[in-house]
């Protein structure tokens, strides 16, 4: 089950007014026609353009009326889409503003001016944008978009770590709840995990509560990592055996995975980083490599346009959580302003710290 703070739901006065937490007001707008129709074709052509290896012509006609209607709504009511690496090509290349890794993602979110943030990923990420910007509204299109790293552990948990390794620092992967970062001494995330635990000068640091990038940073560090069993249930599954079987099938073939996949499997890679490291390697390369992409499968169809002569190869793992965002939510979002998540003002300030100590980490 996913940790929720404090979600409240929109309600709509006698006006047809729609009132969030702490009193904000929103005009009810229209509900946009979902026609097909000449006007939606010609303005979303150029973004078809960007999406039509992966959307057959036939289905356009159903995701452009979407497409349209979300980008003039976002205008209306100021806006802004962030959309992590994992969102499918309509979303990342059609309605995002913003997209990127889960780094790129919590920076931009101190620099948003617009007034709401449509958080198009997990819900750990959305708080992680409301922890940045208390008075914007955060609102995130599926409250059930969880995580299993997040879901791994809680706040109660690191109290009785910090109690069993008195003095060591404790170092929070961004996937977690606001409960579990307000108790942390500083986040990460799998771009900057190595700096950060380097960070401290000292020679043993917690890293929790992802078991596999812990022990991938280990490996990059003298820095001893003591850790916790939490595991992403997509980087997990991943083996050496299948990549071992497409390396021996081509052997030019480049191997990049993500370091929430366990070591055994990193091992095998020619290179290891956060998605944001994944998409720079992957397009480092020469016309005509083949890039295997040890992660979400939704990433390799993002990339694919800006790396033509690329072929990559996805071994299909999906992320149940990030694909309960679609469209049709999008627009509900920005029409019904829902679910807004909020986290307590107290927990709030105390993971904001956190989430500040790392942002603010100079390179
Ligand atoms: P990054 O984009 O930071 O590499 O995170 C991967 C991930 O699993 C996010 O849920
Ligand atoms: Fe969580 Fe893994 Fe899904 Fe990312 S890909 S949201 S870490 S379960």
């Amino acid at each position: 089950m996913v940790a929720i703070n404090q979600a409240t739901n929109a309600s709509a006065d006698a006006r047809g007014d729609i009132t969030l937490s702490g009193g904000k007001r929103f005009k009810r707008l229209e509900r946009p026609s979902l026609e097909y129709t000449q006007e939606v074709a010609e303005a979303t052509a150029p973004l078809y353009e960007k999406v039509k290896h992966h959307i057959p012509e036939i289905e356009w006609p159903v995701h452009a009326p979407y497409v349209y209607a979300i980008n003039k709504l976002k205008k209306e009511r100021n806006a802004a889409i962030l959309a992590h690496n994992y969102q499918t090509p309509e979303i990342y290349h059609c309605v995002a503003d913003i997209a990127g890794d889960s780094l790129q993602l919590a920076m931009e979110a101190t620099r948003v001016e617009a007034d709401v943030i449509i958080q198009c990923g997990v819900h750990f990420m959305a708080e992680t944008s409301k922890l940045l910007n208390p008075a914007k509204t955060v609102l995130i299109p599926d409250m059930r978009a969880g995580c299993s790293l997040a879901d791994s552990i809680t706040g109660e948990d690191v109290r009785l770590l910090r109690e069993a390794n008195p003095g060591v620092p404790i170092v929070t992967y961004v996937n977690t709840s606001a409960d579990v970062k307000a108790e942390s001494d500083v986040c990460c995330t799998s771009s900057n995990a190595v700096q950060v635990v380097e960070s401290f000068g000292v020679d043993k640091v917690l890293l929790i509560p992802d078991e596999y990038l812990a022990q991938n940073v280990a490996l990059q560090t003298k820095v001893k990592i003591l850790t916790w069993k939490g595991h992403c249930e997509v980087h997990e599954r991943f083996t050496a055996e299948e990549l071992l079987a497409y390396k021996e099938a081509d052997p030019d073939i480049q191997i990049i995975a993500h370091p929430e996949c366990p070591t055994t499997v990193t091992a095998v890679a020619d290179f290891t980083g956060s998605t944001k490291g994944m998409i720079d390697y992957a397009l480092g390369q020469k016309p005509g490599a083949k890039v295997l992409l040890v992660t979400e499968c939704s990433m390799a169809s993002n990339i694919q346009e800006q790396a033509p002569g690329v072929e990559f190869i996805k071994p299909c793992n999906l992320c149940p959580h990030m694909k309960r965002i679609t469209l049709p939510k999008i627009l509900d979002s920005l029409l019904e302003m829902k679910e807004e998540v909020n986290v307590d003002p107290l927990m709030a300030e105390k993971a904001k710290l956190a989430v500040e100590r790392m942002v603010n980490l100079k390179n």
